[in-house]
């Protein structure tokens, strides 16, 4: 890599403070951003009692309060750990992917406001920041979660942390109206309470021989089931199963092994002139940090119940600083070419799409089309309220930092030959796998 600086530096006396600047100005270009290293990461590694458990689990829809959705309805190894929808639809739907479809007879009230996130590699540690916005956070001084001090007594992972959330969400798993017992507590605001949402799920569990045989294996005899030990089980199933860190990348850091001259091509653009690493950094392609680029926004938007906007401002949301409005998450790069649709209201259906988007962003949001979103019906849905709103539409685009770059079709060819290098076949169906049947007896999704 070659910099070319200009202007003659000799007046400034201090030569770091040379150094420091050009630090800065390397960093703004994303010229300097460093490919990483093979350092051995220290993923999780819970025992297979654990792990097998959390297998139940994931794929069985008691957890729901209509006991019809399950953590791979919206997160399934046939879409990529994902769902293949640019938003999902939780309770109140049937059928898996693209092919989802409302109940007539229990509508949802409204899809699920962000792209469901892909689940790989969460298990090693530097994932610890958790949602597009981050609201949940692994800090120095314990987690940072919306639930606050119902959290403080449980000593959990971030991961297992957050596989409490979903089933205390309406939209997700527990459900609507009176529908079920669930539905009911988390309405009344009774979660971690006794006889609330979890106390309810945790009795279901109990209930079930075969679960209290797997707790037994998984903690021991002496245990009683709890939402601690629910959690713990989900992420370590999530950990083991999703690991993907054997791509062609890895074996290019790690041995040696050459890529294909076109991904090889692509690397060198992505940790070069492109600037994609400046963001996209580390051994998993994401600083665990938050940038406007003014990704399309699509769908309900994330409004309190007693609000009527469509906005996702993202960041903000968690933070309240104006500085933080429209940033979202990095997202990582591993097994990228399964996940469609991308985005954090998956807006765009194609790996194409999304990159070409990061070229001009503002342009590419005024040109954005909105055919491509992958929304299955949902009768009196108005999925582009965000993006009808010249205000909200030019608040996003103000927010935008990235700045435009121009790259040729042959140089975006190789960026997505070089994505298309970050995928871990192996990990793709997971290990474990879809299991045939779960302890409730309930279909597996
Ligand atoms: C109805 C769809 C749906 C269901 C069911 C669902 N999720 Fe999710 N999940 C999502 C969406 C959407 C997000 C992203 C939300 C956001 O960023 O604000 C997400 C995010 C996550 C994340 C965070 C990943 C990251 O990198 O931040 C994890 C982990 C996760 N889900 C696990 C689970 C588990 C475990 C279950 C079952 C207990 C579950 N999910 C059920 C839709 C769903
Ligand atoms: C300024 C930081 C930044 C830079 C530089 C950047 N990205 Fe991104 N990228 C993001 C953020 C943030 C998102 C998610 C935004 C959202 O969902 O609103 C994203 C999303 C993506 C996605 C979609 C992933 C998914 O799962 O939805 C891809 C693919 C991607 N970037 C590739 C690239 C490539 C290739 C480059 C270089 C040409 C690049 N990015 C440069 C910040 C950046």
């Amino acid at each position: 890599m070659t910099m070319v600086i200009q202007g003659d530096f000799s007046h400034v006396k201090d030569r770091l403070a040379v150094l420091a600047l050009l630090a800065v100005w390397g960093m703004a270009s994303g010229a300097s951003a460093t490919v990483p290293t093979c350092a051995p990461v220290d993923f999780m590694a819970p025992a297979p009692e654990v792990v097998r458990l959390g297998q139940a689990l994931f794929y069985d829809p008691v957890l729901s309060g209509s006991k019809a959705v399950a953590c791979a309805t919206c997160h399934h190894p046939e879409h990529g750990t994902s769902d293949g929808v640019s938003l999902s639809l939780g309770d109140g739907g049937a059928g898996l992917g693209p092919a989802r479809r409302v109940d007539p007879d229990n509508p949802p009230e409204q899809r699920i406001p962000r792209n469901a996130t892909a689940l790989f590699n969460l298990g090693a540690p530097e994932f610890s920041v958790m949602f597009a916005d981050g609201r949940l956070e692994a800090t120095a001084d314990g987690l940072r979660t919306p639930l606050g001090e119902d959290f403080d007594r449980l000593d959990l992972s971030v991961l297992a942390a957050q596989t409490m959330f979903p089933v205390l969400s309406p939209d997700e798993m527990a459900g609507h109206y009176g529908e079920s017992d669930v539905s009911r507590a988390v309405r009344q605001g009774l979660l971690t309470h006794d006889g609330g949402a979890w106390a309810i799920l945790t009795d279901r569990i109990e209930a079930i021989p075969a679960y209290r045989g797997a707790f037994d294996a998984a903690y021991g005899a002496d245990r009683a089931v709890d939402f601690a030990g629910i959690a713990d089980a989900l992420a370590a199933f999530i950990a083991v199963e999703w690991r993907a860190d054997d791509s062609p990348f890895d074996r290019h850091l790690c041995d040696g092994a050459p890529l294909e001259p076109l991904a090889a091509e692509g690397m060198a653009l992505f940790y070069g002139e492109a600037g994609c690493a400046s963001c996209h950094a580390g051994r998993f392609q994401t600083d665990h940090a938050f940038h406007a680029i003014a990704m399309p926004q699509i769908g309900p938007g994330k409004a309190a119940r007693f609000e009527s906007h469509a906005r996702d401002t993202g960041r903000m949301r968690v933070t309240g600083r104006a500085g933080d409005a429209y940033a979202f998450r990095t997202p990582s790069l591993r097994n990228v070419t399964e996940t469609a649709p991308y985005g954090h209201s998956g807006a765009y259906a194609t790996l194409d799409g999304v990159v070409r988007h990061h070229l001009d962003p503002v342009a590419a949001l005024d040109a954005y089309d909105r055919a491509q979103a992958v929304l299955p019906d949902l009768p009196g849905a108005r999925d582009f309220r965000a993006l009808d709103d010249p205000r909200e539409r030019d608040a996003i685009a103000a927010a935008n930092v990235l700045v435009p770059k121009v790259l040729t079709d042959a140089q975006v060819d190789a960026l997505l030959a070089f994505l298309a290098a970050l995928t871990d076949e192996g990990s793709v169906a997971g290990r474990l796998g879809v299991p045939d049947a779960v302890p409730s007896g309930l279909p597996v999704p």
